[in-house]
């Protein structure tokens, strides 16, 4: 691992679809699998998930307080190993996803500097956001709700920020 990271994780980073530039040198994108570039039959688009670092946000490699952002998209659903779905966003498990979840927060936020920000997404359709706020005890600052066509379920966007170290006061 070097000395120095990019201001910017992303715990797992999947597809990064969701960025505007892939790319972006800022980011240090991290996921627990790999999956070779290759065209999607039903709509023809490209997709691979090529992360910097293969890991796992229940226990990261990196130490203390190494980025300023850190973003966590966990996987918000059950399903098959075979499934398009799983294919593309990953899959919690029956047993573990509580579990996971919580060691995933307590990571990111370990690994964030003081008053570093992490954005956490959520999609409701398995388990309600309030229910997931549960499995970490810092409170977040604020939300957004990104538009969907769904009345079933809603893809937030949370904002946290990390207290000031106690050396700082
Ligand atoms: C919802 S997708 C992320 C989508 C991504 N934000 C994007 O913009 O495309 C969730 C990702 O979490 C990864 N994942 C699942 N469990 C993980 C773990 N324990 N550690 C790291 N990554 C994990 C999956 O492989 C999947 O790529």
């Amino acid at each position: 691992m070097p000395d120095a990271y990019p201001p910017i994780l992303d715990a797992c980073c999947g597809g990064r679809m969701m960025y505007f530039d892939k790319h972006d040198p800022r980011i240090l994108g991290q996921d627990i699998r790999a999956v070779p570039r290759h065209k999607i039959a039903s709509n023809g688009s490209f997709f691979e998930v090529r992360p910097d670092v293969i890991g796992d946000f229940r226990k990261m490699t990196f130490p203390d307080e190494s980025f300023s952002l850190v973003v966590f998209d966990p996987p918000h659903l059950k399903c098959g190993e075979t499934s398009f779905m799983y294919y593309k966003y990953g899959t919690l498990y029956t047993d573990t996803w509580e579990a996971d979840l919580r060691s995933g927060f307590a990571e990111c936020f370990r690994v964030l500097k003081p008053c570093g920000t992490l954005i956490f997404k959520w999609c409701d359709s398995f388990q309600p956001l309030s229910r997931i706020l549960e499995l970490t005890p810092y409170k977040p600052i604020l939300s957004h709700t990104a538009p969907s066509r769904s009345k079933a379920r809603k893809t937030y966007f949370v904002v946290f920020v990390k207290e000031a170290s106690n050396a700082q006061g």
